[in-house]
């Protein structure tokens, strides 16, 4: 049996027993205890206290000695899990229950029309039938390029099966767009799919009543359940395999801190992601947004099945495909445009249309190095700006009259910032991709230099 298979074993027992199935405490600390751990990390896990872990578990074992006639403990549960396969308490549970199914392929208390009834063997089983929920998804208009950050996503999520992946980059760079197509392509591997906007901040409660409402489809309604909560959430997604995308998750965090820091009344949201990193499941939490939670690594983690990608612009070849669709790729000047611009195909795209509409002798009447700033991009900049705190602001104003980029030591010598925030200051700004890093060097982009330059002389 493996550990779902024995899980469900003791449900049917414990069922047997008191006629009531599992709460989700009670299932967590039988979890736990049959992956090998003590009481004090499923408390952690659980984020709750060791003592209750400890009465729920005094009870288990108090209900299931009762009904297997010996002595159960947590330290003796693998085994007498184990030989019950060969003994026929299978049957006992079985007889008790009048519903007992071992088959892990068939979901438990699916409704899935004409599914077959537990007891009933079939040589095919049905594939669980497939839930989404792409209302808020937005539709995918042109795509050029990213075939490596898809491919990476696709590791990731496929493959590698982190349950926590996280989507950031400024503003406009093109994570909206790569999510949805990413999910287009992916979502058939899924049993449910579900696209939510974090865009208005949903206070935690209402988001997760929205998401448990959306993943119990397949189930029968528990009418003595109480109100739904996190360890309800946890069981739909360790039960199906679940894609749950949450867009413009920066709405969390607040403004004038460094990155990722969350709002006191979006904490819970906090909770919520660290039980997805570190409880046992099978589905995976895509973030989206400009900032990233701060216990999240940039990249892969070695230790947890939790990753980050940084996006950044669109390649040679995409800016050209973008720029040729605006009648543009055949200009001397589009390789610079897609310097200036970092490859952002917002601003590009949004240059474009300027010139377009202008005169597209525009930037030839213009001094050189102008870099155009239409409305929309300054728009944009403002307001990924207004979430910075004074400290990154001061540093941003050093860089931009700054004619190359500078080291650390440079920085430190402005005296702008302490030694001790200097780490900080960069790293969480490196984090926005509001700074370039080469080597050790530090600069703006052209476009965000020209926007705090502005700001700098007014
Ligand atoms: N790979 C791409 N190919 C073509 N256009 C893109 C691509 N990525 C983004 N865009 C366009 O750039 C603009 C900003 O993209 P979006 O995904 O909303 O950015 P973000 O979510 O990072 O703010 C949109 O108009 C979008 O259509
Ligand atoms: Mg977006």
């Amino acid at each position: 049996m493996n550990l779902e298979e024995m899980l469900q074993v003791a449900d049917e027992i414990v069922f047997a027993q008191t006629e009531h199935h599992l709460d989700d405490l009670q299932e967590a600390v039988l979890r736990g205890t049959l992956q090998g751990n003590i009481y004090k990390k499923i408390a952690k896990d659980l984020d709750c206290s060791e003592s209750s872990v400890r009465n729920a578990g005094s009870e288990l074992w108090r209900i299931l000695s009762a009904a297997l006639g010996e002595e159960v403990s947590k330290t003796n549960l693998r085994s007498v899990m184990g030989r019950l396969q060969t003994s026929n308490i299978l049957n006992f549970a079985h007889n008790v229950s009048g519903s007992f199914n071992i088959c892990s392929e068939t979901p438990q208390n699916s409704t899935i029309p004409n599914s077959p009834t537990p007891t009933e063997q079939t040589p095919h089983p049905q594939p669980p039938p497939k839930y989404q929920d792409l209302s808020q998804m937005p539709e995918l208009g042109d795509f050029y390029g990213r075939t490596q950050e898809l491919e990476t996503l696709h590791n990731w999520i496929l493959q590698q099966r982190c349950r926590l992946v996280a989507l950031t980059g400024v503003s406009g760079i093109g994570k909206t767009t790569l999510a949805v197509q990413l999910v287009q392509q992916i979502k058939d591997e899924f049993e449910y799919v579900i696209w939510c906007s974090l865009e208005t901040s949903p206070p935690f409660s209402e988001f997760q009543a929205e998401l448990i409402k959306f993943l119990s489809q397949s189930e029968t309604p528990d009418l003595s359940a109480t109100s739904p909560n996190t360890s309800t959430l946890i069981k739909y997604l360790r039960n199906h395999r679940c894609l749950v995308v949450l867009d413009n998750v920066h709405r969390l965090f607040s403004s004038g801190e460094l990155a990722g820091k969350y709002k006191p009344e979006t904490e819970e949201y906090r909770s919520l992601f660290k039980q997805i990193e570190q409880l046992s499941h099978q589905s995976c939490l895509l973030l989206i947004g400009w900032e990233q939670p701060r216990e999240l690594p940039q990249g892969k983690s070695q230790t947890a099945p939790i990753c980050t990608l940084q996006l950044g612009g669109l390649d040679r070849t995409a800016v050209r495909e973008l720029l040729t669709a605006y009648g543009w790729a055949e200009m001397d000047n589009w390789a610079t445009l897609m310097d200036c611009y970092q490859g952002n195909p917002f601003c590009l795209k949004t240059v474009a249309t300027q010139i377009l509409e202008v005169a597209e002798g525009l930037t030839d009447c213009l001094p050189e190095d102008t870099i155009l700033l239409p409305e929309e991009v300054k728009d944009s900049l403002q307001q990924q700006w207004e979430r910075l705190s004074e400290i990154e602001k001061n540093l941003m104003f050093f860089l931009a009259k700054e004619n190359q980029s500078v080291n650390l030591a440079k920085l430190l010598e402005t005296g702008i910032i302490s030694p001790a925030d200097l780490g900080n200051v960069v790293q969480y700004l490196g984090r926005r991709g509001l700074i370039e890093k080469r080597e050790s060097f530090y600069s703006l982009s052209p476009v965000i230099k020209q926007y705090v330059k502005g700001l700098a002389e007014n």
